[in-house]
């Protein structure tokens, strides 16, 4: 494997579960695999498990990291191509980037969304220029549009929990303070349709992701209706994507709650965290025994070493 961007990226997913299952069955077997090879954390965006599992897989594998949170602890760096450098940003990324590159074996780049350019964003033109300029693989820690790491933990955690072989999952909206991009919905949906699960995704009209995603899932308007019989409930807030980057609603009727987990078939409740509670979901939900974001969190560690091993081999 070279970079990790998105599913695409993996052999399969068959391939990447076996891969966990080892890692996560003794986590320290693979130490002598990264040994005198380093990994380069770069942080555009603020982060709490994502920095510290991938951190954490890396040294699982004998790595040595190095974390550098752009805009706090260096130079302001330019990502667009072709302006004149007036500004506040006195690097370009087309310099640091491969400055970064000469340091290490492996950079993690964390890039979200602008919101205000959608183009940009949806042609991720962060995480590109490091794919063209780092010359070392390059491992999404969350970009403009997707999220492989988390999406990957997802999966290994429905895996572990799921008591049918085709459990019915349900991604659903919920209401938040503040515009957030769609990149764990986006790609929560793009993992779930490579397996067998039944995928519904459920929002208010005007939630809409991009049609390249939610080619063949069935959407539900109706809350309610979309959780009845539910194994899963995979909550998450997104911006608009076809009047991007807006709030259209902040309806705290879509939060998840007891009455509506009593729908479901005795579902998990499954969020990427961070969470704002009784927004998203009420404080009763989220310290329910059907509560598994904790679980969800620490297979952030796994899906990172798995993905860190796969390339390691292939270096
Ligand atoms: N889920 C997730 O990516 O968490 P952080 O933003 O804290 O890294």
């Amino acid at each position: 494997m070279k970079n990790f961007i998105s599913i695409k990226d993996i052999p399969s997913i068959d391939k990447a579960l076996e891969v966990a299952k080892k890692v996560k069955h003794d986590r320290f077997a693979y130490k002598d695999l990264g040994i005198n090879k380093t990994m380069i954390l770069i942080f555009f965006n603020s982060s709490l498990r994502t920095r510290l599992s991938t951190q954490k897989a890396a040294m699982n594998l004998g790595m040595n990291t190095m974390v550098l949170n752009v805009n706090q602890d260096g130079w302001k760096l330019e990502s667009e191509l072709g302006v004149i450098m007036d500004g506040d940003k006195p690097e370009h990324l087309k310099e640091a980037i491969p400055v970064i590159g000469s340091y290490c074996d492996i950079i993690g780049v964390r890039a979200f969304a602008s919101l205000d350019d959608k183009e940009a964003d949806y042609q991720e033109r962060i995480i590109q220029q490091f794919i063209d300029y780092a010359g070392v693989p390059v491992v999404s820690m969350e970009a403009a549009t997707r999220h492989p790491l988390q999406s990957f933990a997802d999966l290994i955690t429905i895996e572990e929990h799921k008591k049918t072989a085709r459990p019915k999952v349900v991604l659903t909206w919920a209401p938040h303070p503040r515009p957030l991009p769609q990149a764990v919905a986006n790609s929560f949906v793009e993992w779930m349709k490579e397996t067998d699960y039944e995928l519904v995704v459920t929002h208010p009209k005007g939630y809409e992701l991009a049609d390249h995603f939610m080619e063949g899932v069935t959407v539900e308007y109706d809350q309610k209706k979309a959780f009845e019989g539910a194994d899963f409930i995979y909550a998450k807030n997104w911006s608009a994507y076809n009047d991007y980057g807006q709030i259209l609603s902040k309806d705290r009727s879509w939060c998840v709650d007891t009455e509506k987990m009593g729908l479901t078939n005795d579902a998990k409740f499954m969020h990427c965290l961070p969470v704002r509670r009784n927004m998203i979901v009420s404080d009763s939900v989220i310290d329910s025994k059907n509560s598994i974001v904790i679980e969800e969190a620490a297979n952030r560690e796994i899906s990172a070493q798995a993905v860190l091993k796969m390339i390691l081999e292939d270096l």
